[in-house]
């Protein structure tokens, strides 16, 4: 209930503080009418334009102080991020076992199954299963299929690409981690796209240190992908992640540095790619789920929860201990 009102609280500052004056306007109002020489009006419009100057500043305040209070809200504790840590570290294990699985002729059924025996046998659930309808515990996006891709019977074939994502929750904590996968022999371009598309994730993970703000996670993925003439999507976001999937703050991987909210200790956060090889652009299919790109190409994701501490960023999905971050 709390965090609607602040919710509220802060739209309602949102809507009020765009439909007043800034310190500009004020200058070009008071310019304008003392042209025309009429100095009184310009007092009048001068004084009008300040006192709304002065709302707006209050409004951006208190803006600045709501989303200051909804991050905190959000900040995991040592023994939280543990928590999460032991689900990260059973979804990478997992990740493992699906990697040697991905040849052609295999479905992204067999895969579902696997997985979800996989997790039943460590304790744990697939959190994407039931998660506003989605039906299935992994997300299996093939070719040009950027995310929410169905698990399906149709059997992968050598030159595929193919995106396995899944949230585990282990003891009501979660982990969530998406990872790419080559089906048997790939074309160079497909190559490059997964290798810059893993390179960018750990390129945004740099920036995940206290002090920085969401805005560098986004600028270093993104000039790093445009920079090797492939696109990043909009639509999806990274997203702040705990007992429940999406949390505070959005992690766009586009950006510009230094803007955004600052990054503290105790922030865990996904930080997920996915990288183009043709236009950003994404279309989504009639099932109300997937996306796929609009131009066909192919796209590539990786996804890892990482935890802010006070030295190098946490890789809580590792796959092995030794992260390259
Ligand atoms: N793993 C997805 C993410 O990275 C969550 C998708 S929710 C689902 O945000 F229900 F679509 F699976
Ligand atoms: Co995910």
């Amino acid at each position: 209930m709390i965090p609607l009102v602040f919710v509220f609280l802060y739209e309602l500052s949102f809507i009020i503080s765009r439909r007043t004056y800034n310190a500009e306007d004020v200058k070009r109002l008071a310019v304008f009418s003392s042209r025309k020489g009429r100095l009184r009006i310009s007092m009048k419009a001068k004084n009008r334009a300040c006192h709304r100057g002065y709302v707006a500043c209050f409004f951006r305040l208190f803006k600045i102080t709501m989303l200051r209070m909804m991050s905190l809200l959000q900040l995991k504790s040592k023994n939280e991020i543990q928590r999460m840590q032991e689900a990260g570290e059973l979804l990478a294990h997992c990740h493992s076992e699906i990697k040697k699985k991905i040849k052609p002729g295999v479905t992204t059924d067999e895969i579902e199954a696997f997985v979800e025996s996989f997790l039943a046998e460590h304790g744990a659930t697939a959190e994407q299963k039931g998660y506003q309808g989605y039906k299935y515990a992994t997300c299996a996006s093939v070719n040009d299929e950027i995310c929410h891709g169905f698990p399906r019977s149709t059997p992968l074939k050598s030159g595929d690409i193919v995106t396995i994502d899944m949230v585990v929750n282990l003891n009501g904590w979660l982990a969530d981690s998406a990872w790419s996968y080559a089906v048997g022999e790939i074309s160079a371009e497909a190559q490059h796209l997964l290798r810059v598309t893993e390179e960018a994730l750990y390129r945004g993970i740099k920036e995940a240190r206290i002090g920085n703000r969401i805005g560098d996670i986004g600028y270093a993925i993104q000039t790093y992908a445009e920079s090797e003439d492939l696109s990043v999507v909009r639509d999806f976001v990274g997203h702040g992640i705990g007992p429940t999937i999406h949390e505070e703050p959005q992690v766009p991987h586009y950006g510009i540095s230094g803007k955004g909210l600052r990054l503290k200790e105790g922030m865990v956060l996904t930080i997920e790619p996915m990288l183009n090889i043709g236009d950003w652009r994404s279309k989504l299919d009639d099932n109300g789920w997937t996306a796929r790109t609009e131009d066909g190409s192919l796209s590539a994701q990786y996804e890892h929860t990482i935890a802010i501490t006070k030295g190098e960023p946490v890789i809580l999905t590792a796959m092995e201990k030794s992260s390259q971050a």
